[in-house]
């Protein structure tokens, strides 16, 4: 069925939460808050990792929703309409420029999401049980990143079964297959946290993942404050139109609130569960928490080797996870696919073809950044091209994005505050109270300008 702009829409709400969800969850949750968790601390990051999902998240997503719900279109082309003559063109240019977010975060998602498809293989050959012991596990992974071959072989894996699952319709291929990955995720996840929770050390993990650890904290306050903030809004993939396509696809039937807060908490549980299953794993087989993004590709093959069905809870941790950041790949290319096809005309299978293709080629220096790349090394010794485009996307583009976007919906020289407030008090039976509006217009701004700035100077002062 097509709606009154002849656009495709989704078939259930279920659907819709569970394909704005499956953008939410990746490896944002299952891959960095981990390990940003254990490089800054423990229970403090997640504290204010919580803390900016509420005041920061939870309304930058009802105002990518609203966004997309009004103007029925992609980012670009709801703020063209909603603007309604007042710096249009303006307008379009700045979000123009945010939609290439979504490129840039394709750049290295998509490399990510080949070792994550490389492990679930070789788990499921049994090749990587073969490989024994800390040092040659560390090497398996060395070499994985070392061979440009491999990593393309993996990387364009990934990017094409993304773009042949959005060739499909929008309600029989996307829908339908992003409703059963998350499905398979959420029953995984499950069946790991038990596994977990019967590890030896596993209340010393908790303990360390739940509990504050204030001296550590008051020595990087900034530093901790700042990734938690870019965290924040890379968990939801906040800031370059991606949520604001699935507001385009949903109804006037239930308040953007309720939608909001759904997709917030399914994103939320998925993290905090990675780190119940992946904490009690490190205290008890003694993996370094600090290891940095190394964290799951290094250290947790040492413990599936030594678990009872090792090969099998290897094989699916890591088809998990490589499902967890497919859904996320399928849904931001969703977003570049509908740009194409509202804005250029581009037939559905045309647009994939272009987004597919497109991003394989700008995945490369990713892929090569490890290897023929390695001496680039931007942001200080042992850095490469992924912490480079991981630090333009997560600390940059998106909350930039998204501070664009609460300026346009409250500024009157844009959508303006009227139709703003009208769209997020739909089916709403009480009004939200004005200070909701007046947060988005003047704290919710101010907020992400302290922190970025704030977090800026401490993070490049030395
Ligand atoms: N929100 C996506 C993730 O967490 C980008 O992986």
């Amino acid at each position: 069925m097509e709606n009154e702009n002849h656009r495709e829409t989704l078939a259930t709400r279920l659907g819709f939460l569970l394909l704005s969800a499956g953008c939410a969850v990746g490896l944002g949750n299952v891959w960095r808050f981990p390990y940003i968790v254990g490089k800054y601390g423990g229970g403090i990051f997640v504290f204010l990792y919580l803390f900016f999902l509420i005041v920061l998240g939870l309304p930058v997503l009802m105002i990518e929703l609203a966004i997309g719900r009004a103007g029925r279109a992609n980012l670009v082309g709801a703020t063209e309409k909603l603007s309604e003559g007042r710096h249009t063109r303006l307008w379009g240019t700045l979000f123009r420029c945010t939609f290439f977010g979504n490129a840039c975060l394709m750049m290295y998602y998509t490399s990510v999401s080949g070792w994550l498809i490389a492990y679930a293989t070789n788990f499921l050959t049994g090749d990587l049980m073969k490989v024994t012991g800390p040092e040659a596990v560390g090497n398996y992974f060395g070499e994985l990143l070392a061979s440009p071959g491999r990593q393309t072989g993996y990387m364009l894996l990934a990017v094409a079964v993304s773009t042949l699952l959005c060739c499909g319709s929008l309600r029989n291929t996307v829908e339908r297959s992003v409703k059963y990955m998350m499905s398979a995720l959420f029953l995984m996840m499950l069946v790991l946290i038990v596994n977990s929770f019967y590890m030896p050390n596993a209340a010393e993990g908790l303990k360390f993942y739940l509990t504050p650890n204030w001296q550590n904290f008051s020595s990087h306050i900034w530093e901790t404050v700042f990734a938690a903030w870019g965290q924040a809004f890379f968990t939801l993939s906040l800031g370059v139109g991606s949520m604001t396509i699935f507001g385009s696809y949903i109804g006037w039937k239930k308040p953007l609130i309720t939608e909001a807060s759904h997709i917030v908490v399914l994103d939320t549980a998925v993290a905090l569960a990675a780190g119940l299953i992946i904490f009690p794993i490190c205290a008890s087989y003694g993996v370094d928490v600090g290891g940095g993004p190394g964290l799951i590709f290094v250290s947790l093959p040492n413990l599936f080797q030594q678990m009872p069905g090792g090969s099998f809870w290897g094989f699916l941790f890591f088809a998990f996870l490589s499902l967890a950041a497919l859904t996320t790949i399928v849904a931001v290319f969703e977003n570049m696919i509908a740009f194409l096809m509202d804005e250029c005309k581009f037939s559905r299978p045309s647009a994939a073809l272009t987004v597919g293709i497109g991003i394989a080629v700008l995945s490369m220096p990713c892929v090569l950044g490890p290897n023929l790349l390695k001496s680039f090394q931007p942001l200080g010794e042992g850095s490469g091209v992924l912490d480079l485009e991981d630090f333009i996307v997560s600390q940059n583009l998106l909350p930039l994005g998204s501070l664009l976007m609460a300026l346009f919906c409250t500024l009157s020289a844009g959508w303006g505050r009227k139709g703003f407030e009208a769209e997020i008090n739909a089916a709403l039976r009480k009004p939200m109270p004005s200070a909701f509006f007046f947060y988005c217009r003047w704290i919710l701004p101010i907020i992400i300008l302290i922190v970025f700035a704030m977090g800026y100077y401490h993070t490049f002062r030395s």
